[in-house]
């Protein structure tokens, strides 16, 4: 046997095997700027290779679980500060079967506020808005902004309420970071700043989003669990089929995915731009930065000389001539100096998740925020997807973009603003009603993710399985209610 057949049968451990190719590292260090940090910080931790159970999809009894167990236990990003500009400004934040009014008080201080009257429960709000205090529309008991309940009609006859301690509406915990407000129904929950540990140090050193305004935001009811959607923007593995438009400029089997076990709740993928897929046959960089500079002739980062031509050397590096570009159109732009911004954070899809459901770009010019619920039933979820636009230099910031809501029938199209992203998420979109049809299927009982490229996706399983099984024993129940649909250990 030779060497190289050797090498070739000599087995990996699980999870350890990489697409061929240079690496994301690989493309950082070639970077003709000093790279970010927190680009450098890097990390994976295989997650072992068994099939994840298809009825965790489908099955009502376990998105009751969840909606149990999960999402009451959380950080959830609920909106934005500057939704809560003025005392009485409040949004409600919906998810599974649990509602809250967040909201600002007159203190200035935020608090999430359970959306459900004390009396015989009815939901206090429906819709964001502001008003002076919370009146319930059945019987017209009333709280103030800090939730204390100031009116009650005939409280002669609820004398076991009125005045009592636990007249208040319950709180949930609240944090803000970077502009966004977050929430957490757990009784006594982690802090904010220990639970996105990771997410908060790379992007305060590196990728401050506080000065930016909301561009755009909309809320789409997507035909699939919420799993399926959220799994359907963690990796770049789906490009060679959904979106080959793209592959003579994208690294996709290259992208990178990094899991950082001692900050659990917070993973990133970074997929590098200006690299041919490893799937196609070699290009020259001339004909890598020509494929680039065709698709990206009206990119929303900046648009780029129609027409332009560029000589590019065979020994170039086409990663560096195509950020050099961009760093130009968006200076222009947005008249910022971003000379010493490296070519990854113009180019590159950085795309970071906090455990369950926040999931923020990082890198220079505009960027994205998505956001996952689950829906009414297990075959529907809602999506959201906000884009933040540099603030501009008069110091002026616009206001920000109110929610645009597309029900399960709309497509992205029809938001205003989206622009050529819509494109790129129906692709995306028409994948996922296919999905959740062919997850009822009997004819095989998992889901058997990527080793690598998938495997964030299996440690999220393993997670939600982590808050269902405490919140089973927390409330005195067995165990064994999540055996049917338990992740197997390896
Ligand atoms: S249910 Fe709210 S006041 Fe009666
Ligand atoms: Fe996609």
């Amino acid at each position: 046997m030779t060497a190289t057949e050797n090498e070739r049968v000599t087995p990996v451990s699980i999870g350890e095997a990489r697409s061929s190719g240079p690496s994301v590292q690989d493309f950082l260090a070639a970077d003709s700027r000093t790279v970010p940090e927190s680009l450098l910080d890097h990390s994976s931790a295989p997650q072992g290779a068994v099939d994840i159970p298809r009825l965790r999809y489908i099955d009502p009894a376990f998105a009751e679980l969840e909606n149990e167990y999960l999402w009451t236990n959380t950080w959830q990003m609920a909106c934005m500060e500057v939704d809560l500009q003025n005392p009485g400004d409040h949004v409600v934040y919906d998810v599974g079967d649990q509602s809250l009014i967040v909201t600002r008080t007159k203190d200035g201080s935020i608090k999430a506020l359970h959306n459900s009257c004390l009396h015989r429960g009815t939901k206090l709000r429906t819709d964001g808005g502001r008003v002076a205090s919370f009146r319930c529309p059945f019987h017209g008991w009333r709280w103030d902004l800090d939730g204390n309940l100031v009116e009650l009609p005939a409280e002669w006859d609820f004398p076991q309420v009125w005045d009592q301690p636990d007249s208040c509406l319950p709180e949930a915990a609240v944090a803000t970071w970077q502009g966004f407000v977050f929430v957490n129904m757990a009784e006594d929950p982690q802090t904010f700043e220990t639970y996105a540990d990771k997410l908060i140090e790379h992007f305060d050193r590196d990728f401050a989003m506080a000065d930016r305004h909301r561009a755009f935001w909309a809320t789409k009811e997507v035909p699939a669990n919420w799993k399926v959607c959220m799994e359907a923007f963690a990796e770049g593995y789906h490009v060679i089929a959904t979106h080959p438009q793209i592959l003579e400029f994208t690294a996709d089997e290259n992208s990178e995915y990094s899991i950082w076990p001692d900050s659990p709740n917070v993973t990133r993928f970074i997929n590098g731009f200006g690299a041919q897929s490893p799937h196609l046959a070699e290009m020259t960089p001339q004909q890598v930065v020509d494929a680039y500079m065709a698709f990206a002739a009206n990119s929303p980062k900046g648009k780029l000389p129609e027409g332009m031509k560029i000589d590019v050397p065979d020994d170039a590096n086409p990663r560096a001539i195509v950020a050099g570009m961009f760093r130009q159109a968006m200076q222009a732009r947005y008249a910022a100096d971003l000379s010493d911004r490296a070519d990854s954070e113009l180019l590159d899809a950085v795309l970071y998740h906090l455990f369950p459901s926040f999931a923020p770009w990082a890198g220079v010019g505009q960027s994205l925020v998505y956001r996952w619920r689950p829906g009414s039933t297990p075959d529907t979820c809602f999506m959201d997807v906000i884009r933040l636009a540099p603030n501009p230099d008069s110091g002026e910031v616009p206001d920000a973009a109110p929610q645009q809501v597309l029900s399960l029938e709309q497509s992205w199209h029809e938001a205003d603003e989206m622009g050529a992203l819509a494109d790129v998420f129906e692709q995306d979109m028409a994948n996922l009603p296919r999905v959740q049809a062919g997850l009822k299927s009997k004819g095989k009982k998992g889901v058997s993710f990527g080793l690598y490229q998938e495997t964030r996706m299996r440690m999220h399983h393993r997670m939600i399985d982590g808050y269902i099984d405490a919140g089973l024993v927390h409330d005195g129940r067995d165990a064994g209610e999540l055996d049917r649909w338990r992740v197997p250990t390896d």
